[in-house]
This record gives C-alpha cells, sequence and structure tokens, in this order.
C-alpha cells in the first residue's frame, strides 16, 4: 500500500559546498511526490549569464548581473525545477569550474539573492518543494515545515565530489587540492550560510545517502502528516 498523500509543504535542506544536499533533496523530492528545487543552481545559472556578456568579473555590478540574468527562466525537468538559459536546458555549463570559481560573486550581491529567492517562493506558491541552498531555512522560508542543515567533513565531501566527476577513487593529491577549493568556498559562502536554529543537524560523514534520504522523509511525513 502506498503512503498517504502528505499535505502540501516546504522542507529545506541546507548546508555547505558538496555536502550532498542537492542529490539528497532530490531523492527526498522524488519519495514524497514534490518539487525539487536546486537555489544553487539559480545562482550558478545568473554566473552563467553574467559569463556569456564577456565581462571581466572584477567589473561586474548588481546592475550587469541583472541584466544578464533576463535569459534565465525556470523550467520543469522531470520532479525538479531547473533553470534555463535562452530557453535551454545549461546543466553542464552553469556546473563548469569558471562558473563555480566566481558564483559567491554573484550570490554576494542583495539584488541577485532577492532575485533568486523570488523565483524559488514562486515555485513554492504553485506546488509543495523540497529545497535545497545555503539559506533556505533561515532567510528565504523561515517558515518551512521542515529544516535540515546537512555538515560533513570537508575530506569526505571533497572525496565524493570527485568521485561524481572522475567516476574513479581520486588519489590523496586530487581529494586535497579539491579540498582546498571547498573550504575556500564555504569561507566565501560564510555570510549566507548558517544553519536555522530549529534545524535538523544531519552529519553525514559516515552516512550513506539512503540513510539520510530516509531520515529527511521521516522528519517530513511526522510533521506534514497525511493530507
Ligand atoms: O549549492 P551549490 O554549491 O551549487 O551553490 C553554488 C553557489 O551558489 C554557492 O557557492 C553560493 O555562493 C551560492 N548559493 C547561495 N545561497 C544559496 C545557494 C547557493 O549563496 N541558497
Amino acid at each position: 500500500m502506498s503512503p498517504p498523500e502528505l499535505r502540501r509543504g516546504v522542507v529545506t535542506i541546507d548546508g555547505p559546498a558538496a555536502s550532498g544536499k542537492s542529490s539528497t533533496a532530490e531523492w527526498v523530492a522524488r519519495e514524497l511526490g514534490f518539487t525539487h528545487v536546486d537555489s544553487g543552481a539559480f545562482y550558478r545559472a545568473v554566473t552563467a549569464a553574467v559569463l556569456r556578456t564577456g565581462m571581466p568579473p572584477g567589473e561586474w555590478t548588481p546592475q550587469l548581473v541583472l541584466e544578464a540574468a533576463r535569459i534565465v527562466s525556470a523550467a520543469l525537468a522531470g520532479a525538479s525545477m531547473v533553470p534555463h538559459l535562452v530557453g535551454d536546458p545549461a546543466d553542464a555549463e552553469i556546473r563548469n569550474p569558471q562558473v563555480t570559481a566566481n558564483v559567491p560573486r554573484v550570490a554576494r550581491m542583495p539584488a541577485v539573492r532577492a532575485w533568486v529567492n523570488a523565483q524559488v517562493r514562486q515555485v513554492a506558491t504553485e506546488r509543495p518543494i523540497v529545497v535545497d541552498g545555503r539559506d533556505m531555512g533561515t532567510a528565504v522560508f523561515p517558515e518551512a515545515d521542515v529544516k535540515v542543515y546537512l555538515v560533513a567533513d570537508p575530506w569526505e565531501r571533497a572525496k565524493r565530489r570527485l568521485m561524481q566527476h572522475l567516476r574513479r577513487l581520486p588519489t590523496d593529491a586530487e581529494i586535497a587540492a579539491e579540498t582546498d577549493r571547498l573550504v575556500h568556498r564555504d569561507a566565501a559562502d560564510a555570510t549566507q550560510s548558517v544553519a536555522a536554529r530549529d534545524a535538523v543537524l544531519i552529519d553525514t560523514t559516515h552516512l550513506m545517502q539512503e540513510e539520510q534520504v530516509a531520515r529527511i522523509v521521516a522528519l517530513a511525513r511526522a510533521a506534514l502528516g497525511p493530507a
């Protein structure tokens, strides 16, 4: 027998870079029958859009970035709401290293944060969501039904990220270099990346992904109950 339908709700999953938020959130959304939104993908899409202008990052102003963001739209892809660039999916482009290196510069701009937050809130007015990011449980959905904050040892996060990209066991030197990049990005994102006081902290260093998914799904079912 399938579980009873849940009340519409908002589940937020925040945490540092490469803490497994997005893949966990997507899985949780599938289990609950909710829509997944990766807020980081929208910050990445805005960064990719401004990189397309060819303007050097040192000269990016909030006006230029918002102007560039006009090519970004939200579209449903399976169970996820994802950003498109000029109407096309752009997953590879938004995950390239140049975007990753420059996204905190864009994400620090209050006007950009307001723009991304509006996109994400709009989705939540239309459907139940599982949303992941840095400040979803604090700034964007302080009233969320369930808030989770994922943490994991930086070395483990780096190793998982590399295994996903390289599809082989990375060397210690590769893990060390990736750990360095993650720790730098965490520092650049520190202002907006804070666990909500009412968030459930889950340390995933020694957890299998299916265990963390099961925990979050259980929290959501307990909080949202049958429709
Ligand atoms: O989640 P991901 O690592 O893909 O996010 C990319 C970047 O987007 C982060 O490094 C951060 O600068 C920014 N971000 C943010 N607030 C969020 C989600 C992402 O500032 N809610």
